[in-house]
């Protein structure tokens, strides 16, 4: 099979995937006005909403249900949010209407057949996303097309390292359960869903960590690679890349860590990615990083 029949094919089992199980986990009823967009968001969320000035163009790419492309789009930012999930996009779709979202625009499209034209974004978020594709490093290149010089880049992965317990944990109760939900809870309780009564989010989460059809992980230093390939600047990470960096001093997003050295090496980034064996087993080992387009 070639490379790129490959890649289709694992498409078409992912889009199916997140067809059957659209993520995140989208309660309708929560929404009723823009404010619960902010209400509702994550932490992350409401630092990017934050961070991110009025008016500027943002790109999400690999948006799932459309809430991060959904808060980011009412300070009159332009927003597009592209996804190859129609179940996924139609779930983000009803709350852009109900909620007259008039900035925001949804495209289905494969982030590994994608042509940017003549498009560009101020801001470009792909968060969760590539590892799921067959060929990672193509989906990066292609997104990167909408960027210009200035762009900020985002780009949130599996770490080799981070996620190395929950992949042990995975088979274990893959093994030990035979996939029942409702004996794995306890393991889903652990990982970061805020609202335990909320069950839907809850067997969303529990599908898209236990039960994915297709992921990869990556190094801190092969994503930097990337970066420097494409002419992109290291800028800062969510948790820290460097070693003895803490995460509260790292929440300014779109600001330059002031690390440099040793610290912010290959070799520190391999003892900040050994720690992250143990630090990170709540988020699964998800790490995200930001560079700004030279
Ligand atoms: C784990 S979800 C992440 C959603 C969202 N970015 C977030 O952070 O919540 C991964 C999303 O990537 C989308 N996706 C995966 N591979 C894709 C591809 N090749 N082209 C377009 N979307 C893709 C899936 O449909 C799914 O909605």
């Amino acid at each position: 099979m070639s490379q790129i029949d490959e890649d289709i094919r694992v498409g078409e089992i992912v889009s199916a995937f997140y067809n059957k199980y659209p993520f995140p986990g989208y309660d309708a009823h929560k929404y009723v006005t823009q404010e619960d967009l902010f209400k509702n968001a994550n932490l992350y969320s409401r630092l990017l909403d934050n961070q991110i000035p009025w008016e500027k163009t943002v790109l999400d790419a690999g948006c799932g249900t459309g809430q991060l492309a959904c808060l980011l789009s009412i300070k009159d930012r332009k927003t597009l949010g592209i996804d190859f999930s129609e179940e996924s996009l139609s779930k983000g779709q009803k709350i852009k209407e109900k909620l007259k979202l008039n900035n925001l625009t949804f495209r289905r499209a494969d982030l590994l057949d994608l042509k940017a034209g003549d498009e560009r974004y101020d801001y470009i978020f792909c968060n969760g996303v590539l590892h799921h594709t067959n060929n990672p490093y193509l989906g990066f290149q292609n997104i990167i097309q909408f960027a210009t010089s200035g762009t900020f880049i985002v780009i949130g992965l599996y770490n080799r390292y981070g996620r190395l317990r929950l992949r042990i944990k995975r088979r274990w109760i893959n093994w030990k359960y035979r996939s029942n939900i409702e004996k794995t809870r306890d393991a889903i309780q652990e990982m970061l869903v805020k609202d335990e009564k909320d069950t839907e989010k809850q067997d969303t989460w529990y599908q898209d960590q236990y039960q994915h059809p297709h992921e990869l992980s990556h190094t801190i230093d092969e994503l930097l690679g990337w970066f420097k390939k494409h002419n992109i600047e290291y800028i800062n990470s969510l948790p820290p890349i460097e070693l003895f960096r803490k995460e509260e001093n790292a929440t300014r997003i779109f600001k330059k860590s002031p690390v440099t050295g040793w610290r912010n090496s290959q070799f520190g980034h391999l003892l900040k990615q050994l720690k992250w064996i143990i630090s990170l087993r709540k988020t699964g080992g998800y790490f995200m990083i930001v560079g700004k387009k030279l």
